[in-house]
C-alpha cells in the first residue's frame, strides 16, 4: 500500500492538543484510527506506531535510512553541532567520542558526586515550608550535569552557569522554534531577540571557561575536557562554537529530562502508601553512608524508576525522517516522510502492561519487558546517550533523599503530564515537605 495510514488531519489542531495533553493525543489518536496512524506535525506528516512488531521494523532498519527530524528547521535555534540534530558519519562519530563518558567506569566515578550534591541540596530544604519538586529536582540535576559534563566544581562558577542555562532553556519558546518567520530582530524585542541575547550571554560565560581550561592545561575527566582533547575524524580540533553546541545539547538533555522523572517519581511513590512502604523498608537495609553500588541493585528501587518512566515517560514519542522508502505494517513509505515510535501508545498497552493507567512497580518485578516494548529511552542509533547515566542519577538522589527525610504530598491531587520546555512532564507544580 502506498497510501499513508489514516489519522487526524489538522496540523494546527493536533499540534495544540499535543502541547496541552500529549499522552492524550497520542493515545486517542490510535484508538481512533488504529496503528500505525499518520499524525500532522509542523515538520510534514508522521507515521507513528506503538506496536512492538512496528517498533521492530523501526528500530532493525538500517539506520542510513533515516536522518534527523528537523534538522534544517531546527539547527539555527539549538545550534548546527547539536548531537540530536545530527546525522549519518557525524552522528556516529560524535556519539563515539561521547559515549566512553557516560559507561562503566566513568560511571561510576559520578556516584559520590551525585549523592553529595542530592545532600547538599535536600539539607537545605525547611522543616515545614512546602516547596515545589520538580523545581528542586531540577536544581539538583543541573548541578549534576553542569559537574559532570562541564566539571565545573567551583560553586561561583556554577551558579553562574546555572543560571545562565536556565535563562536560555527558559527563552527556547516553541513558536519561533517552529515557525521560522518569527526569528526575526524586532528591534531587540520580542521572544526570539531576547533568546539570541541569553545565548551571546552564555556563549561568552562558556568562552571565558575553555580559555581558563586552556590556559591550565591539566588532565581533567569531564566530558568537556575530554572534547577539548578530542579530535575530529579529519584530525583537527572542535571549535569553541561546536563545543558550546554540543555542551549546551547536553545539559538541554540532560537535566529537565531527569528532574521530570525524579518529579513523577516522589509524586507516585508518596501518592502509593504500599509503594512507599516497601520502597524505605528495601532503602532501610543499606549502610551509612551510601554506597552507590549497592543502590543501583536494589531490585524494588530499580522497579518503580522503570514504573515511573513507562507510564510518565518524558518523551511520549520519538520521531526519524526517511532517507530511502520503508514498509511499514503493510504501508510503503516514501522517502521525506517521517516515522514516530509512540512510546506512550506501547507503554499504555493492557496486553503487556494490565490496568495501563495505574502505578504498580511490582510488574517490572515479575516480567522483563523487551527493546520494543519498552522503550524510555528511545532506541536504535539515536537511543538515548545518558540512559545508564540517567537512571543511575534517578536511584541515587531518590535513594539520598527518601533516605535523609520523611516526606508528604501537599495535596494529594491527580496531575497529568504536559509539554514543558523540553520535555513532559507534569503539568501542575507539585509542592512536597517534610512529614
Ligand atoms: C530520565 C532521563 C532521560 C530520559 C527519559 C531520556 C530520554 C531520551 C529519549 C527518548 C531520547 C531520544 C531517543 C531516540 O530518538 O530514540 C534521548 C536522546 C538523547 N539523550 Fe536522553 N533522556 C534522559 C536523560 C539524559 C541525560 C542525563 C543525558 C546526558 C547527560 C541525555 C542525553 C541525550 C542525548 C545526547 C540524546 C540524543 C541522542 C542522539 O540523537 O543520538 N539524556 N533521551
Amino acid at each position: 500500500m502506498s497510501r499513508l495510514p489514516a489519522g487526524p488531519r489538522n496540523a494546527l489542531f493536533t499540534t495544540v492538543r499535543y502541547l496541552r495533553d500529549p499522552f492524550g493525543s497520542l493515545l486517542d489518536a490510535a484508538r481512533r484510527y488504529g496503528d500505525p496512524f499518520t499524525w500532522p506535525t509542523f515538520l510534514g506528516k508522521m507515521v507513528v506506531t506503538g506496536d512492538p512488531g512496528g517498533i521492530k521494523t523501526l528500530l532493525s532498519a538500517d539506520p542510513e535510512i533515516y536522518e534527523a527530524l528537523g534538522a534544517d528547521l531546527l539547527a539555527p535555534v539549538l545550534g548546527e553541532n547539536n548531537l540530536i540534530l545530527l546525522s549519518g558519519e557525524r552522528h556516529r562519530a560524535m556519539r563515539k567520542l561521547q559515549n566512553p563518558q557516560f559507561h562503566g567506569e566513568r560511571l561510576h566515578a559520578y556516584g559520590r558526586l551525585i549523592t553529595g550534591i542530592t545532600e547538599e541540596h535536600a539539607g537545605r530544604w525547611p522543616p515545614e515550608r512546602p516547596f515545589p519538586i520538580q523545581q528542586t529536582m531540577q536544581a539538583i540535576s543541573l548541578d549534576v550535569i553542569l559537574q559532570a559534563v562541564l566539571g565545573l566544581s567551583e560553586p561561583a562558577t556554577r551558579a553562574a552557569f546555572a543560571e545562565a542555562v536556565r535563562s536560555l532553556v527558559a527563552a527556547l519558546k516553541p513558536s519561533f522554534m517552529f515557525i521560522r518567520t518569527l526569528r526575526r530582530p524586532m528591534f531587540g524585542l520580542g521572544a526570539w531577540a531576547r533568546f539570541q541575547r541569553l545565548r551571546a550571554t552564555t556563549l561568552a560565560l562558556f568562552g571565558k571557561e575553555l580559555a581558563a581550561r586552556r590556559a591550565r592545561a591539566e588532565p581533567r575527566e569531564d566530558i568537556l575536557s575530554l572534547m577539548l582533547a578530542g579530535r575530529k575524524e579529519d584530525g583537527s580540533a572542535f571549535d569553541d562554537q561546536e563545543l558550546f553546541e554540543q555542551m549546551i545539547s547536553l545539559i538541554g538533555a540532560g537535566h529537565e529530562t531527569t528532574a521530570s522523572a525524579l518529579t513523577w517519581a516522589l509524586y507516585h511513590v508518596h501518592r502509593d502508601p504500599s509503594v512507599k512502604a516497601a520502597l524505605l523498608e528495601e532503602l532501610q537495609s543499606l549502610a551509612v553512608p551510601l554506597d552507590p553500588e549497592a543502590v543501583t541493585k536494589l531490585p524494588y528501587l530499580n522497579a518503580v524508576c522503570s514504573e515511573v518512566l513507562r507510564l510518565d515517560p518524558v518523551a511520549p514519542i520519538v520521531g526519524r525522517r526517511l532517507r530511502q522508502g520503508l514498509t511499514l505494517q503493510g504501508y510503503d513509505l516514501h522517502p521525506g516522510v517521517s516515522v514516530g515510535i509512540g512510546i506512550i501508545n506501547v507503554h499504555r498497552r493492557a496486553d503487556l502492561y494490565p490496568e495501563p493507567e495505574l502505578f504498580r512497580p511490582e510488574r517490572f518485578l515479575t516480567r522483563e519487558y523487551g527493546a520494543f516494548e519498552y522503550l524510555p529511552f528511545g532506541g536504535g542509533s539515536r537511543r538515548c546517550l545518558g540512559a545508564a547515566f540517567a537512571l543511575y542519577e534517578m536511584k541515587l538522589v531518590l535513594a539520598t533523599v527518601l533516605r535523609l527525610h520523611r516526606l508528604r504530598l501537599v495535596t494529594d491531587v491527580p496531575v497529568r503530564a504536559a509539554l514543558r520546555n523540553t520535555t513532559v512532564g507534569p503539568a501542575a507544580t507539585i509542592e512536597m515537605a517534610r512529614a
